[in-house]
């Protein structure tokens, strides 16, 4: 019988360093890219690649995610009596999304060890890890495309992109090989990876983005694993104990990223994302046309 992938992981515990001061006392899963935080995006995303359980990795100060995702009685009673409708709608949507499960990641150690904390929850069934930070924004779902892949290979899938000259080094990096298949190029085989290695040293120049398709025997791995790249407990190198056991294939898949929780790439998004809304889109190019660049 073949196994589906029903729970989607969000590691949510990291301090969000990289876009301080605005992540002092909020989590920079809450930032909003126009109206919505970012963390949604992906939840949303999930949802719509047909995971049904969601599961967040938090740590300390990231109260306000689970508050997010509840249903806040009082500012549905406000805007019940004051019939506001629209918006009414907008809030009670996020909070009957869905099953939302928490479980704690004390420390910071790295998100190898934020997945292994979601081990209990998941159990033993495929399940998917996506990364807030990494917006896709596709035609189909990018953790859509990869379930595709996973429904017909049944073994773990990981997102990948080309990431052309040095900026490669702030990724895992994958060594590949061609596989036959009826998703064409798009679909190889991971011999090996390697978490942000030198430049010249990089296998080549296929990244990892943050959708994952892990079976469960990735936990075994990462409860084996040693502190690697910046002193953590890397998912990359759980996933190469993996290949050990199992085939491992990445996706190049359709769509395009933001970096969300890099100040640029954030504020790229913002525009990318305005200019596409039916409400916005149309004043917020005017506007943009206006300004004297
Ligand atoms: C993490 C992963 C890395 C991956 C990247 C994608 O790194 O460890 O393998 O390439 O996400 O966004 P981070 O960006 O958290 O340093």
């Amino acid at each position: 019988m073949s196994m589906k992938v029903r729970k989607a992981v969000f590691p949510a515990a990291g301090l969000g360093t990289r876009f301080l001061p605005a992540t002092k006392a909020q989590p920079k899963e809450m930032l909003p890219l126009v109206d919505k935080p970012i963390i949604q995006y992906g939840v949303e995303e999930a949802m719509a690649s047909g995971c049904d359980q969601i599961i967040i990795v938090t740590g300390r100060g990231k109260q306000s995610i689970e508050d997010h995702f509840d249903v806040s009685y009082e500012l549905e009673k406000m805007l019940e009596e004051r019939k506001k409708t629209d918006l009414l709608k907008i809030v009670r949507s996020i909070s009957d999304m869905i099953h939302v499960a928490y479980v704690r990641q004390k420390e910071a150690l790295g998100l190898g060890h934020a997945v292994l904390m979601a081990r209990e929850l998941v159990g033993n069934e495929p399940f998917a890890v996506l990364l807030a930070d990494d917006v896709i924004d596709a035609r189909v779902p990018c953790l859509k495309q990869m379930v595709d892949v996973f429904n017909e290979m049944q073994c773990s899938v990981i997102a990948t992109q080309v990431i052309e000259g040095k900026a490669i080094s702030a990724y895992g990096v994958l060594d590949v090989k061609p596989v036959s298949s009826r998703f064409g190029e798009r679909l190889v085989e991971i011999k090996n990876m390697v978490e942000k290695p030198r430049f010249e040293e990089a296998a080549s120049n296929l990244a990892v983005v943050g959708r994952y398709i892990l079976t469960p025997a990735v936990f075994d791995c990462l409860s084996n694993i040693q502190t690697g790249a910046g002193g953590e407990l890397q998912l990359t190198d759980g996933m190469r104990l993996l290949l050990k056991k199992e085939k491992m294939y990445a996706y190049l898949y359709e769509g395009k990223r933001h970096d969300a929780g890099d100040k640029l790439g954030f504020l790229k998004a913002t525009v990318e994302f305005a200019l596409k809304r039916e409400d916005l889109g149309k004043p917020f190019r005017e506007y943009l046309k206006g300004l004297k660049l």
